[in-house]
This record gives structure tokens, sequence and C-alpha cells, in this order.
């Protein structure tokens, strides 16, 4: 099975679509109005049986649940890949990664071996004194590869070259840099390093600490192909199977903090690296954890953003919630997650209270309060609750927080909550609020979230492979010379996005090797499926026969299935729009086309 069949039986073209807008039943499909264009009749069509969508409006086409995705979010269909092999929890095979990745983390790796020799040698001293002042011992400053980037402007470059790296992938890896002159440049300069692994423990970036006090304290790896600070959790290689096991994260601020918890016995400890947590962290952190434990800063000066970012973080953390409780108890599996806030004591960050004090630092962690509790506790400092434009504010920033799809008691719990804080009484609240509170429907950013179901094990072995599609690509890919009678052939024709990709390549190739190229490396498996397929049968018709017949049928599908669309999508109560009427007719008269066509193959 290839990673797209995978992600495939793992996903209901329903949950896809009405992440993003609101489907109603018809019949066996269902129906809306298109979200790609703009229409007053709906005229956008979602096949359950088929797993398909259809737009017979403006757009005039359709596709898989991949298709969909890459339309709607403007991607190409490796993006979407990843987005949706990420929420099926879907893990992308190795095999095919780029080569041009794997070169960079190689650098890394190699740069990050270098780093730590340099700390273990003589010019290392006094780096090796100022772990030891700050608590961090030998064996976990190996665990983690601390480091140190020496202070010479090409020794890094130097050593790369020793080991036969080519310098622009150092310099793609944000390892070396081009000055104005063209002369090339370590990037880190004496600097305390900490590599920054992905969740497979592979060297994607590194932040760097000076050690002399000067500004910035820390620097970090640039934007790279493989390295985004956004989307890592500094230290998750090395917390994600505890993390597993107790169901519990905790998110820290600091490459320190984190390094300091693990060090007492805190596996479970991941950095957020100093930025407000991301939809991208929260979503790998859902995958793993059911409960997220945030260590807050007391600084003071930071708290309104701090606060901003948790009302923002928290509704990231809900969308969950209000995915899973859309589409039914079936889908509403493990993915929920709580976000609790563990408020640090003023001036102290973690990394102090973990090394002075660490049953202190369990039972802040243990404490920590619902976040919704926290928001709602902290009405007091945030807003000025003696005027009514204040209490007004408050209430319009928390009350719409608290979620509609919360079970009654609790929200009954939060609503008298809010009421108290605010100094009104629970009825005067209520006669404040005009959302209404049963349904939620999903919007914007909240709708991007797409249910991912548990892999069906009946649906594993099926299904969505399509045998003729399959058998078409086999030709086509055995047969470039045939290009003449597929010339006229549409990518509409073949249901699955991956055919699509496929046939794309072929149009624009000439040899298999261009196609492999061309294709998505995502993709590689598939093609490896379809070059393995078995053309035998094919006697005693020649070749340019068998694919006519089949494009034959694929067109007729397409056209069948086009005027399904059509009639599914009418009103039965009233007699059909002429122009309706009209694109029936139409594509009945291409129907008997394709069937002639077919025929005549088939003499
Ligand atoms: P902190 O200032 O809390 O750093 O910033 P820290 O890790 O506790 O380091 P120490 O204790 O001062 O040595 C929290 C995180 O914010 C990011 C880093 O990821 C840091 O760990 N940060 C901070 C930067 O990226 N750049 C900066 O200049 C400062
Ligand atoms: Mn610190």
């Amino acid at each position: 099975m290839t990673a797209v069949d995978d992600i495939k039986a793992r996903l209901d073209i329903v949950d896809v679509v009405s992440s993003y807008v609101t489907l109603k039943k018809t019949g066996r499909n269902f129906k809306a109005a298109c979200p790609f264009h703009t229409e007053k009749t709906p005229s956008f069509v979602v096949n359950t049986e088929r797993q398909s969508w259809y737009c017979f409006g403006a757009c005039g086409t359709g596709g898989d649940a991949f298709s969909f995705v890459m339309r709607k979010e403007n991607m190409d269909f490796s993006e979407a890949m990843r987005l949706l092999a990420d929420r099926t929890g879907v893990t992308l095979k190795e095999r095919g990664q780029h080569e041009r990745t794997d070169i960079l983390l190689r650098v890394n790796q190699d740069a990050a071996k270098y780093y730590q020799d340099v700390l273990a040698s003589a010019e290392g001293a006094a780096a090796r004194e100022y772990l030891k002042e700050r608590g961090i011992d030998a064996a976990t400053a190996e665990s983690f590869q601390i480091g140190l980037s020496p202070k010479g402007r090409n020794t890094l470059s130097a050593h790369l070259s020793s080991l036969d790296h080519h310098i622009d992938h150092a310099i793609q890896a944000g390892l070396l840099r081009r000055r104005d002159d063209e002369s090339i440049a370590d990037f880190f300069w004496g600097r305390l390093m900490f590599p920054i692994h992905d969740r497979r423990g592979r060297v994607a970036g590194f932040g760097a600490r000076t050690m002399d006090g000067s500004d910035p304290k820390y620097i970090n790896t640039p934007g790279t192909r493989v390295f985004n600070k956004r989307s890592m959790l500094y230290g998750l290689h090395k917390a994600a199977a505890t993390i597993r096991d107790d169901g519990t994260a905790v998110i820290v601020e600091g490459y320190m903090d984190a390094i300091a918890a693990h060090q007492h016995g805190d596996a479970n400890a991941v950095a957020s690296m100093g930025t407000a947590l991301t939809e991208q962290q929260v979503s790998t952190l859902r995958q793993i954890a059911k409960r997220v434990v945030m260590a807050l800063d007391a600084d003071p000066a930071g708290q309104e953003a701090t606060h901003r970012s948790l009302e923002s973080s928290w509704q990231v953390f809900e969308r969950a919630t209000v995915g899973s409780a859309a589409v039914g108890p079936l889908y509403a599996q493990d993915k929920h997650v709580d976000l609790f806030i563990a408020p640090l004591p003023a001036g102290v960050d973690p990394d102090d209270l973990v090394r002075k004090d660490p049953e202190a630092w369990k039972s802040l962690i243990r404490d920590a309060v619902p976040v919704l509790d926290f928001l709602i506790d902290s009405i007091p400092t945030r807003y000025d609750l003696t005027d009514a434009r204040g209490r007004a504010q408050a209430l319009d920033a928390i009350s719409p927080l608290i979620p509609a799809t919360l079970d009654p008691t609790e929200q009954e719990r939060h609503f008298a909550k809010l009421a108290s804080v605010l100094g009104v009484s629970r009825e005067a609240l209520e006669a404040s609020i005009s959302r209404p509170r049963t349904q939620h429907k999903p919007s914007g950013a909240a709708a991007r979230r797409i249910q991912a179901r548990p892999a069906n094990p009946a649906l594993l072995t099926d299904v969505r492979r399509d045998l003729v599609e399959e058998y078409v690509l086999a030709l086509l890919l055995a047969r470039f010379d045939l290009a003449g009678i597929a010339a006229a052939a549409k990518r509409e024709y073949f249901h699955g996005t991956e055919n699509r990709e496929v046939f794309d390549c072929w149009q624009a190739c000439s040899t298999i090797e261009e196609v492999r190229i061309k294709l998505d490396e995502g993709l590689h498996d598939h093609l490896d499926r379809l070059l393995a397929t078995q053309l035998s049968p094919t006697e005693p018709w020649p070749a340019e026969d068998a694919l006519t017949q089949s494009l034959g049928r694929l067109a007729q599908r397409y056209f069948k299935e086009f005027q399904q669309s059509l009639l599914v999508s009418d009103d039965s109560t009233s007699p059909p729009s002429p122009e309706l009427e009209g694109a029936i007719v139409d594509t009945n008269s291409q129907i008997r086309t394709q069937e002639t066509g077919a025929a005549r193959a088939e003499l």
C-alpha cells in the first residue's frame, strides 16, 4: 500500500469538505454552495460512494480529497499530501525523501559533531565552565549534542570542505553565509551551540547563545529547507516517547529550561523557543499528548501579549474538539487535547526552579489550571472592571472562548465564574451574550481542521484504487509513443489525484526517468506500482486499441458522472432549468460518442 492509499483510507471526503463548507444531505449525496466560486444555488456535490466532489457550476470540475485540499488551500500535490498525512497521522516514508533535504541534514549533523569536538577541545574550556555554572552536566550536554562554534571566520567551512561537503549545501543549511564581497564566512561565531533536532533526532538547525552578554542573546538558523522554527519544538525527539506514554507534554520557553527539565527527570519537556505556540506545534503535540501544560512566565512586561497569544493558541487547541464534535463520536477519537497553564512565580524561570526546587516544579506542573480558568481568573488584572466599557471588553474577549461544544455543566461552570469575576448576575451575563450557544459552525481558520478517522483495516486493503485508471497509466508509461491517442484525454478522467499527477507528468515527459524526476517524491511508490502493472493481456489487441478502449471507458464514466451531478444538484420539486437541460442533453451526446468510440475499439 502506498502512502496515498493509506491517507485515503483514513479520510472521508465528507469530513474533509465539511471542515471548510457546510454540507447539506440530499439522498445519498451532499450538496453545498461551491467553495471555489460565488453562487446562489448550490452546484457543488459530494459523492460519498465514490469519495469525490464535483462542481457542475462555474468550475465544471471535481476530484477527490487531495484535489479538494489542493484547490482550497492553494497547495501543490506535495504540500497537500504533507498536510493530509499530518492530519491523518500517516508517516510519510523516508524512501524517496528529497535527496536535497538529506544533504542538508547530513551537513548539519557534521557541523553539530564538529561543534561538540570544539567544546571538548582546549578552546572549549571557558564554555565548559559556563555550562557547569549553569548546572548542565556533561551527560546532558552530550545527549543534547551541545557544542561550541569557534571564533574563526572560516573554521567550520574549512572543516566541512575537508569532509567533501559542498559549500553551497552548507550555505543552504544556514551554516555559512556569502558576504557582500562574495567571500564565505561561518554564520555562528564563538557561541554555545544547541542543535535543534526534528522529531526523528536529525539536526535541522541550531540555536546559538552568546556567553559574553552581547546582543542578541540567541541567534538561530534562518529558515532553510529543513528548518522552520515555527514548526519545531526543541527537545521533542527526546520527549516524544515519554509524552506518548504518560499523555502529558510540558512546554517551556527556552532551550535552557527544556534541558534543565530533562536533566532533572522531566523527560516530557519541550521548548517553544520563545514564540507563541504555533498551529503546527500544536498539531504535532496533538498527535501524541492528551494534556499539554504550559509553564508561563510571570514577566509582567510580556503579560498582555502572552494572554493574547494564549487566547489564540487555546483556540488552536480547541479546534480539534470542535471538529470531532461536528463529525460525531466515530471520529471523536483520542485527538482531543487539553491545555493547562502553570504560572511561574515572579522572577523565576523553569530552569531555576527545576534545579533549585524540583518538588516545587513538580507540584507547579501538577496543579496547572485549565487555560480557560486561567484566562477568566486573570480578567481583573487585564481589564478595568470598575468601568462598564472594561467589563464589556472582558466579556467580548472571553465569552467566545467558552466552547459551545463543551458539556453543559462545564459550560455553566465557566459562565458562572465569568459572571462572578465580572460582578454581574448570571442572567445579566446571559442577556449580554448574543451568540448561539448550541451550534458551532466552523469558519475561517477554525474550519481548517480536517478530521482523520482511525485506519479501518477493512478499508486499508481497499478500494479507492481504480484499476482502469492504473491500467491506462501503466500502458502510457510503457508506450510514450501513444501520446497521439491520449491527446484528447482530460486529466479529470482520472478520479485519483495521484493518477492525475502521473498523467500530467507523462504528458510533459518522454521517458520514465523524466517522469520520475518531475513527479513528486511522495508518489514514487505509486509510480513503481504502475510500472509493475501486468500489461500482457493486451494481446491479441494492439496496445493502441487497448488504450483507446480504456480511455473511452474513463471518458464515458467522466461524462456520466458529470450528468449525474447535474441531476443530483437539481431540485427535483421543480422542472429543470433550460441551462441544466441543455447541459444534460449535451453530455448525453458526449456519452454516445464515447460509447461508439469504445465499441469501435472493441471490434
Ligand atoms: P529566554 O531568554 O528565556 O532564554 O528565551 P533561555 O533559554 O531561558 O536562556 P538563558 O536562561 O537566558 O540562558 C526563551 C527562548 O526564546 C528564544 C530562545 O529559543 C530561548 O531559549 N530566544 C530568546 C531567541 O530565539 N532569541 C533571543 O534573542 C532570545
Ligand atoms: Mn532562562
